[in-house]
């Protein structure tokens, strides 16, 4: 089956195509013709993703999925969450947002963290929901040069070492993006609209 993924972004795209498999053609909004920044205002990951899939739907018509993922921190209560890319400024700058992070953390002997990936999925008009989630801790101080945004801060459960210090491949097998997409494709081989993972 063909499935739209509201995103510009080419690196998401092939992430998920691989994990998504050959029962799914995974097509980019952009190639929908949809070019302009899609909008996100909600308060929520859940919004968020509802507002980017329902946007791509009402110009498709077609089955198409958004995702949005916040890094919730446990004694910052939950923050930057749904404002991940603009925790510093408007600008989305990772390292800038790095910073903020870690002066915010400052005295904290508590580091747990987690990243959360909701990724909203509309198919014959009906909202489905998949979750991801990665568990882990904040480093001192960044490491590693792999992946974007918080990964030079982010140690995984199980880890030693920082996501950004992590290959793209064994990153991709434990991720928050990964795990919410395997439950998408969980989902479509058991209503039966793919039969191949
Ligand atoms: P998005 O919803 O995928 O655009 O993610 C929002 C923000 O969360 C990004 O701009 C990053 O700052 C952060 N983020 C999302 N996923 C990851 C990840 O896998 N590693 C590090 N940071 C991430």
């Amino acid at each position: 089956m063909e499935l739209i993924f509201a995103t510009g972004n080419p690196h998401k795209i092939k992430e998920a195509q691989e994990i998504a498999g050959k029962g799914i053609t995974l097509i980019s909004s952009v190639e929908t013709g949809i070019t302009e920044e899609i909008p996100e205002y909600g308060d929520t990951l859940n919004e968020n993703a509802l507002i980017k899939a329902e946007y791509v739907h009402k110009r498709c018509h077609k089955p198409c999925f958004a995702d949005d993922t916040g890094l919730e921190v446990e004694a910052l209560d939950g923050k930057p969450g749904v404002k991940s890319a603009r925790y510093a400024s408007e600008e989305c700058d990772s390292s800038k947002n790095m910073d903020k992070l870690l002066n915010e953390l400052e005295g904290k002997e508590n580091r747990k963290a987690r990243f959360r990936t909701v990724i909203a999925l509309i198919i014959d008009n009906k909202v489905n929901y998949f979750e991801g989630i990665l568990d882990g801790t904040i480093a001192n101080e960044a490491s590693g040069k792999e992946g974007f945004g918080y990964d030079p801060l982010f140690i995984p459960e199980g880890y030693n070492k920082t996501l950004a210090e992590l290959t793209a491949e064994e990153k991709n097998s434990i991720s928050h993006r990964a795990k919410a997409l395997s439950s998408l494709t969980c989902f479509l081989s058991k209503e039966k609209l793919i039969s191949n993972k």
